[in-house]
């Protein structure tokens, strides 16, 4: 019984290397080396068929009986290592649901957009439309139309960002005018009059251009917010009572207005406008310069000459217009002690608002 002999060799052979494999790959090399298409024990049942007759049943029965048991061994075997391995996937890909959550930080408003939408917000409120013009803008909107005499210092280079300057002799050619980024938010104001027939009640706000050096209270490029309005019998009084409605939405019900008279070449009469100091209530601090008011804006009757630029009746029709910088208006609700900080863009600073 030669054959039987080999055959149970061949088992308790398969057994200890099924109980050695310490893998499911291993396994199945295991089950590779003894069942598979060249395995050991694939061999000896190939070889059956040659065996003398009298012993092929034997043969047979003993052979099917070690493959059976070295099948059942592979299975449990499999089973418990793939037990084992899942288990330790399971460790490894845990997920400690005790552990705060990923943050995600989620964007805002620029406080300069907010303090626009805030701006523009109270004036929607009585009435007033939205309106806006170019950054890109021509000397005759920013200036001439604007009554400033063609030797207003304003025009000056150093103070304006000249895109196409058309000095000497080009400036004779009728009709050309120089190409500049616009210093104000005021030549809205002439684009609206050019395009709507009174009345009108516009706020115009957007960026503007200045050829200074960044410093506390200067920026290259800082945001204003313009107002217009011009209908039959729009008095000086109407021009207060409405900058009056907008401080004390803006700041409060406390504060109180002043105007101051200024001049301006698009206005007549002119005045700046201050508030009372938020900090001293009006008596006086470091923060108002010992002064208790802070100027806010500068506002007037539209010149009868603007009206003439944009063929407006001043003889029927009378208006105020005003002009803001958003930057200050930002630094004096919150009491920003530098305009530069507004962009600079340190989140820090920013996510405050
Ligand atoms: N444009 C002026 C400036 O930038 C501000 C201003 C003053 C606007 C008086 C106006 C106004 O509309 O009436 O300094």
């Amino acid at each position: 019984m030669a054959i039987s002999e080999d055959l149970r060799f061949l088992e308790r052979e398969a057994l200890e290397a099924v109980l050695a494999a310490d893998s499911l790959d291993s396994l199945d090399a295991v089950r590779v080396a003894y069942l598979g298409k060249k395995g050991s024990l694939t061999a000896v049942l190939r070889g059956l068929a040659s065996l003398p007759p009298e012993v092929r049943p034997e043969a047979g029965r003993v052979s099917n009986e070690v493959r059976v048991r070295i099948e059942t061994s592979l299975e449990q075997r499999r089973r418990a290592l793939a037990s084992v391995e899942h288990e330790t996937r399971i460790a490894a890909e845990a997920v400690d649901v005790t552990l705060p959550g990923r943050a995600r930080p989620i964007g805002r408003q620029h406080v300069l957009h907010q303090i626009v939408e805030e701006i523009t917000g109270i004036f929607l409120g009585l009435g007033y439309r939205v309106a806006d013009g170019p950054e890109v803008e021509l000397d005759y909107y920013n200036f001439t139309a604007l009554n400033h005499p063609p030797d207003h210092p304003a025009r000056a280079l150093q103070d304006t960002f000249y895109v196409r300057d058309l000095s000497g002799d080009e400036a004779e050619v009728e009709g050309e005018s120089d190409v500049l980024l616009r210093t104000h938010t005021s030549p809205g104001q002439v684009h609206v009059m050019e395009t709507q027939k009174p009345p009108i009640y516009v706020i115009v706000p957007g960026k503007v251009y200045r050829r200074d050096i960044a410093d506390p209270s200067h920026l290259p490029q800082f945001t204003q917010v313009e107002g217009l309005v011009v209908d039959e019998g729009i008095t000086f009084g109407d021009l207060k009572g409405t900058l009056e409605h907008f401080v004390r939405g803006m700041f409060g019900p406390d504060r109180r207005v002043r105007l101051r008279p200024h001049f301006f070449p698009f206005t007549e009469p002119s005045a700046e406008v201050d508030i009372s100091c938020g900090i001293c209530g009006g008596t006086g601090c470091r923060s108002c310069g010992g002064e208790g008011w802070l100027e806010i804006l500068g506002c007037g009757m539209v010149d009868p000459n603007v009206f003439g630029h944009v063929g407006i009746d001043p003889e029927r029709y009378s208006g105020f217009a005003f002009g803001m910088g958003a930057e200050r208006i930002a630094a004096l609700k919150y009491g920003v002690p530098d305009l530069r900080l507004f962009v600079e863009g340190d989140t820090r600073f920013l996510h405050q608002f």
